[in-house]
This record gives C-alpha cells, structure tokens and sequence, in this order.
C-alpha cells in the first residue's frame, strides 16, 4: 500500500497511437474500417435467447484470459454450437442491401426523434435496444499467415461479433477499448464479412451512453512474431532538468508453432508541438537478442539516460515517442510507435499534485462522453473544441466520468498540456440501475480495468486513476473490500499513478476505503476537508466531485433569492450562479473550502460542459412547476395538470455545466476563468441588460473579475465602488434599479485599472450574424466548422432573450451535421437545419467532403431579417 510519508515519486507516460514517420515499408499495418457500413437498427430476424447477456457469456469469457491474474483455469471457448450460428443476418452471403449505408463512428440515439414518454435521465433519445451493423471488406492473398487483430474502440454496447459467420467475441462494457483476433476466421484472398450486433439494456445507464459503433473500429495486420501494444510500458523514474531516466518495456509474442530468435531495439525520437517525430533520435539502444517460444510472450527492458530533456509539462506539453523494431535474420519483422512524455509527478498530503517539482492545485471538471448534439460518436475536432474552450477558462484537468475515455481526448489532452483523471466505473457489485455495470461486474471487472490501464499508462497527461463513482458499496461495512482488489489491479497494472475514487458519503473516509485509495476524492463534501485531513493527516485529499451549480443560458428570474433551492421557471434555471440541488453548494462555497484548506489537491467541477440527461431538478413529470413566467405557458401547464394530474416535464439534458451543450460559456464560466487565470484582465457583469417592463424594478448585478475592485455605472452614473474582501470571489450590487442604456463595470488590481465589461440594452432583431471559431476548414472529411449564429440588434449588441425560428443551409461540398441551442428544452432533432435561437445564439456544425476545394458558403435565414452568410475557405 501506498504511504504518504514522503513525496512519492510517479513515473512518467504515454499511449500506442502509431504515427508511421519512418520510410521503410511498414510490417504493421493499421487499416481503418469506417466506411461502407451497413446498419439495421433492431434485429433484422427472430433472434430468441441465445444472444442474451448469459447466454453470450461463457464465449466471450475466453476474451479475458489475458486480463486475468487471479484465475486458476482460464476460460475454455465452449465447444457447442456457435452464437447466432444460425443467423441469416450473421452469415456472408446475406443480402443486407436494403440497410442503410453509413460511415462509422455512428451514434444511433442521436438521431432520435426526442420522445417525450422516454426518460429525461437519458435525454428522451432512442439509445436503448438493438441495432446491427455489418461490412464486408476484401484481404489479399499476402494476408496469409499474418495475425489480423479487430480494435474497437468501444461499441455501446455488449457486442456480438461474427465474420464470416464464425462467432468471434464481443464486449459487454461500452466504454472498453478491446481487440478481437479475426485470424482463425479470416480468409486471405477473398471477401470477408464482418457482422455486429449490439444491444443496449434500458435501465443501464444514469446519462446518455448513445448506441452503436460509436469509437473508432481498426483491422490491425502483422506478421506472426510481432510486438503487443498495449503490453508497452514507459516511465520515467527520475527526471531533472539536467536528466532523465526512461525505462521503455516491450513484449514480443509468437504464434507460430516454433520458437523464433529475434533481436529487438528502442530508439527515442523527440516531437513536435504538431506530433510530428524528429528523424534524429535522442537515444537509441542496442539490440537485445533473445528466443520467443510460441505462446509464451517475452518481455524485454530498455533503460535510457536523456540529456536535457524536454520536460512534458502544462504549458509546454512536450512529447516523445519510442520507436521498438523487432528484427529476424537481419530482416524488420514489426515496429511499434508509442508516444510518451518525460514527467516526474508525486502526490503530497500538504502541497498536493506535484508536478515536475511544482506543486499544481487541480483546477478541473467532470466531463461525460457525449458531444452534444454530436451525441456519443467520437468526433476528435469537437472534442479538440471542448478541451479549448475548457483551457481557455483556466481548466487544468478533466475527470472523464464515470468510465474510460475515447483514446482521442487523451491524445490531445497530451497535446494540450492538460491532466486527466481516467475513471473505470460507476457501479461495481451493486447496482444504481436496474441493469447497469454491476451485472456484468463479477465476470468482467478485472478484464475492464486492465485494459483501461494497459492502454492508456503511457499517457502524460494522465495523472491519476479512479475506480469508481459513488459506488453503493460505499455505505458496506466491507466495501472496502472490492475497493482493496480493485486498487491491486490498479497497482499491478502501473504504479506510477495514485489511485482515487470519488466518494459521496463522509464515512468512506474512515470506513477502510480511505485506506484501499491512494487520494481520498470527497464528492460535494467541502465541509468536511477539516475533519478529514485532522483524522488523516498523511492522506492526500481531493474535491473529486464539485459544485453542482444549475443554470440556463441567459436566463434570470426575479426577485433575485439567496436561497439554492430557487431559481426555478419556464424548465430553466437561472444564471446567477446562486442555486443548485441539495447536496451541492455554489461554486463560492467550494472556493472558500479550498481557500481555507489548502492541502486539499483541487477540484473536479460537476461539469464543464452540460451533457445529455440528467436534467436535475426536472427530472420527472411533476406538478410542482406552474411558476412560468410566460402566462400563456402558465394557462397550458395548469391544463396539463387538470387533464394528466401531472406536467410532462421537456427537459433532456443538463443545467450543471459550465458552458452549454452548444459550447456557448455561461456566466459561471467566467467566475472559474477569474480564479483560475488571476494574471488574465478580465470583468463580466450579469445580467444582460434588456428587460422592457422592469423599469425601476430590482435588478441585481454580479461581476466576475480578476481584479480586486470594481465601480459600477449605469449610464455613466455610478453605483458605487466595491472591494473584494478575503474570501468573496464576486462582487454584487443587490439593489440596482433597472434603467434601460448601458452599465458598465471598471475593475481594478492593486489600485490600476484592469479590465472593464459592459452591457447594453439591445433594440430589436436587425442582423443574423454568423461568426465561424476558426477561420479555415480542413476538407478531410473529419474537421468540423462550429459557426454561431447571433441575432444582433442594429448597432450589433446581441439580442439577449431572441428565440427566432432559423434555417441554416450551406452552399459547396459540404453539410450541416447538426445544430444546436443550448436550450436544455428544445425537443428539435440535432440533425435538422432549422433551430430556434436561444437567448440570441444558435450554433450550426458543418462538416466538409474530403478532397474538396474552394469554399463553402454558410447561411442562417430568418423571417423578417436580412440572411446571414458566411464564406469558409477550405484548406
Ligand atoms: C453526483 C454523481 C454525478 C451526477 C451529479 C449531479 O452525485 O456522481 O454522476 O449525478 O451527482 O449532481
């Protein structure tokens, strides 16, 4: 077990994306299977029980033999009839030319249509059931003999996989990245087909998980002696500015039927900021020769003395990668790239999170998986988007809660310069949902966790891993228990890393779960940290799970209430960043408690950006809602409730993030921006400053600042001058009357003017403005262009309550991919180009064809307004 007594030294990382840079021809070769799908959503023909959960099991059992430590005998692959053998819709020969065509990664809830009866906790979207996808895709004859491995980076959920009509295996854990072998299946020279099926229980998940293909899917080839991925290991055990330690392990396996002499070597190569590999490398070892006997994987060792090395770090993120070639008789057999980074990290109970000697306060958010109106399928340009948008507002670490990421997020958190916290689970044993994690828990666990590890320890950027979300078995007298294996597994697997979990109930920091972690994550806890670190002085504590703050988008509703229980109307929340649930606080409330406690590590924010379900506090149909602000809407709820008994309740995605699911930032995104870039000037006041009717009415103002002092003015008047004091982390003016004109906020540090923010009240629609984030489109068929769209007034202040109908449409090789609002309400479907603004903002996502050239040309039409138009060169 871990003590703290003293700063412990982690070593550092990496991951296995291969990046071919070297000329020579490639032994490995990685094939991408994204195009050409076909899919079937349900099954396509009476399917009966043999492709239950229990009945698949014994046949995918097999999959975690080498995943398993512990197990006296591994899983023999039953030896009766096959899964689906019968299957028509498994066989090669089937006529699958009436299912729709598709590219992968694919999301099948997204589509939807929203369905009011489905439950909100899950975005009223259609993720639940069966769907099939099937592709058939030739192999040379030179094939032959070569291992072909099937990668999936996850597939939601519980995969059935056949080619050719041979059962292979198959998943049940959506979030698991896993490999099948095709080889005893495969036929070189020939047509191959490979079949999927899916099936997602309903009652499996608290969020939206989404359906399908929904991470990429690979056919990996190499010869039959050759280097195992996921078994590379980097890390760096001691690391100055002068020099660094980098141990490189690597395994070789062999699938032939006798032993084969190989010799194998690492060289060191450094990156560029674009990932590209310098040709020179900084080391490069001498080859180690040895035999490896068939089925009996040999491992191997590498330890190199970097001169000066570029250290990975938050700023200046930079990479390495190992190149480890296998050679036989003279000849390359297989060569395996694995980016890592040179870091040494510790974990300190009083300085926290250390990070190349410095102690870093983890200043993070929670993030589940989804893309928003993109829903579950990984699209690496909008998660690139998220993790800017995040950074820009002083976020230094992502938590991917509850449950493995996309390989893609790590890559470019590596990248970036940002730490993540990689969690494995949200249920173990016992359940939060009827049928979640925990049923597939006591087979699968160890097969689960190891992968996560196996495959992503090599990443700088990941910093610590978690075993799980307030598990239920918290509350056991002997929980603790599975929380012991579980971080054995971890331990196992990597010990550079601390392991955490995060807890919701105060006794799992006294009932031996403080003792099974590593860092003890207290979720919504920040009046504990006092008591906790009393108890447990040597214990490193973290705010695993922060906050909770609800708020809508430009929304506010008056009169202003202190109390957190308020703040309700219309199904919005309003964005004084003053309410939340129960047992959540304010964001405030949880910087005091880090501010009073500084040995806590930092905080994870629950969440960075808003995702689909789970939109507390209108989670269910309810009748305690007739607070509208709109009299019509008053009249209709109040009929609903008379006719149903109860008012059906729209919402389907979050209130808790800190920017909206279009990406648009919500106020609270620049309280977090002012304390986690003090050295940015920046001021933002609240609210919008158009509110035809409240004349003369109370209208409180807030201002979030990196300054220490503002004055506030409304037309040119002053409101006063106002001092942070040592524990305030806003400024307020609670008895503003409101006037209509433009109020502004001068803020100061340290006695000098240092930044201003101004609103003004906005005329009426004049100009749908359309503002693209970047100014160029690659035309690869996988970059995206996020173009906002804005009603703006005639003088082009945003229109900030404007919920105008809008048709986007897009001229040039190109399409609309989806649109959005932020509206946690709108029951449109993403795909479709027609959206409402909300609050003055809507958002088009387009997507170029590859190979294409020239320009495409966006437009927004609106009744009544001029069209907006927006040319977006493509590159
Ligand atoms: C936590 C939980 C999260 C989310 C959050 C909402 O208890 O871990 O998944 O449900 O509450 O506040």
């Amino acid at each position: 077990m871990f003590a703290f007594l003293r700063p412990r030294i982690f070593l550092a990382l990496v991951s296995s994306l291969p990046a071919a840079f070297a000329a020579e021809s490639a032994p490995r070769e990685v094939v991408p299977l994204t195009e050409g799908w076909r899919f079937h959503r349900d099954d396509p023909e009476t399917v009966g029980a043999d492709l239950s959960r229990e009945a698949l099991r014994p046949w995918l059992l097999p999959q975690t033999n080498e995943f398993s430590n512990y197990s006296p005998s591994p899983h023999a692959r039953p030896s009766g009839e096959e899964p689906g053998s019968k299957l028509a819709a498994a066989q090669p020969g089937y006529d699958d030319s009436a299912w729709r065509k598709l590219d992968l990664p694919h999301d099948w809830g997204i589509e939807g249509p929203f369905d009011q009866a489905l439950p909100g906790e899950t975005a009223k979207l259609p993720w639940h059931g069966v769907a099939w996808y099937r592709k058939t895709f030739a192999l040379p004859a030179t094939d032959a003999g070569r291992r072909l491995l099937l990668e999936i980076d996850g597939a939601m959920s519980h995969s059935a996989v056949w080619l050719n009509g041979r059962f292979v295996g198959g998943w049940p854990y959506g979030y698991t990245s896993f490999r099948l072998d095709l080889t005893p299946y495969a036929k070189p020279g020939a047509d191959n087909t490979l079949a999927i099926r899916l099936d997602n229980p309903k009652e499996s998940s608290r969020w939206y998980p989404g359906g399908g293909l929904y991470r990429q899917v690979r056919l990996v080839k190499t010869g039959p002696v050759h280097l195992e991925p996921w078994s590379t290991f980097i890390t760096t055990p001691a690391v100055s500015a002068e020099s660094a330690i980098v141990d490189v392990r690597v395994e070789v396996a062999n699938r032939e039927e006798k032993a084969a002499k190989v010799a194998v070597r690492v060289a060191l190569h450094p990156m560029d900021e674009a990932g590209k590999p310098s040709p020179d490398p900084v080391a490069t070892s001498k080859p180690e020769s040895f035999d490896v006997r068939p089925g009996q994987p040999r491992q191997t060792s590498f330890s190199f003395t970097v001169a000066s090395p570029r250290l990975w770090d938050l700023a200046t993120p930079h990479r390495y990668v190992a190149v480890a070639t296998v050679e036989r008789d003279g000849k390359v057999i297989d060569r395996l790239e694995t980016p890592f980074g040179i870091r040494s990290l510790s974990v300190d109970p009083e300085r926290g999170l250390i990070l190349n000697g410095r102690p870093v306060r983890i200043d993070g958010v929670c993030q589940h998986h989804d893309l928003g109106a993109l829903g579950a399928a990984v699209h690496p340009a909008a998660l690139e988007r998220q993790v800017r948008i995040l950074r820009d507002m002083g976020v230094n670490s992502i938590r991917t809660s509850h449950n493995p990421p996309a390989p893609e997020l790590l890559e470019i958190c590596d990248r970036l310069g940002v730490l993540v916290m990689v969690e494995a689970f949200d249920a173990w044993a016992l359940r939060k949902k009827r049928n979640d994690y925990s049923v597939d828990f006591p087979w699968w666990h160890e097969a689960d966790l190891r992968a996560m590890i196996r495959r992503d320890r090599n990443h700088p950027s990941v910093v610590m891993w978690s075993i799980g979300n307030e598990i239920v078995e918290q509350r056991d007298s002997v929980g603790w228990r599975v929380a012991a294996r579980l971080a054995g597994i971890t331990r196992e697997e990597d010990r550079t890393r601390p392991i955490t979990a995060g807890f919701n109930h105060v006794w799992s920091g006294y009932n031996g779960f403080e003792s099974a972690i590593d860092i003890l994550g207290y979720n919504y806890k920040p009046q504990e940290y006092p008591a906790f670190h009393a108890r447990h002085p040597r214990i490193p504590l973290l705010g695993s799970e922060t906050a909770s703050t609800i708020s809508s988008r430009g929304e506010y509703f008056f009169p202003v209430s202190n109390k957190k229980d308020q703040g309700r109307s219309d199904f919005q929340m309003s964005s004084y960043d003053l309410y939340t649930p129960g047992w959540a606080t304010t964001p405030d409330t949880e910087f005091k408690a880090q501010d009073d406690n500084p040995y806590v590590l930092g905080e994870y924010v629950w969440t960075g950006f808003d995702y689909l379900g789970e939109p507390t506090p209108y989670n269910d149909d309810a009748t305690n809602v007739l607070n509208y602000t709109d009299p019509a809407e008053r009249e209709r709820a109040a009929k609903e409730l008379a006719e149903l008994g109860k008012i059906r309740v729209p919402s389907r995605s979050s209130y808790f993030g800190i920017v909206d699911l279009a990406g648009f930032p919500k106020d609270r995104y620049y309280l977090y921006q002012a304390r986690w870039r003090p050295e940015l000037p920046m001021a933002h006041l609240l609210p919008h400053w158009t509110w035809p009717g409240r004349e003369g009415e109370t209208t409180p103002v807030h201002l979030y600042t990196s300054g220490d002092e503002a004055e506030l003015f409304l037309n040119g008047q002053s409101l006063g001058r106002k001092k942070r004091g040592p524990r305030d982390y806003r400024l307020r003016w609670d008895d503003v009357k409101y006037k209509p004109g433009e109020l502004r906020a001068v803020a100061y540090k340290n006695g000098q003017p240092w930044a201003e923010s101004v609103q003004r009240t906005a005329g009426p629609a004049a100009a749908l403005k359309l503002v693209p984030e970047s100014a160029t489109l690659r035309a690869d068929g996988k970059d995206l262009a996020f173009v906002t769209l804005r009603v703006e007034d005639a003088a082009g202040n945003l229109v900030p309550r404007a919920k105008l109908p809008v048709k986007f449409s897009v001229t040039g090789p190109a399409r609309i991919l989806a649109t959005d609002n932020g509206d946690a309400t709108d029951h449109v479907v993403f795909p479709s180009p027609e959206r409402k603004t909300f609050n003055g903002l809507a958002l088009a996502i387009v997507r170029a064809e590859s190979g294409a050239s020239g320009e495409i040309v966006v437009t927004a039409e609106s009744e009544g307004l001029p069209v907006g138009r927006m040319v977006v060169p493509l590159k």
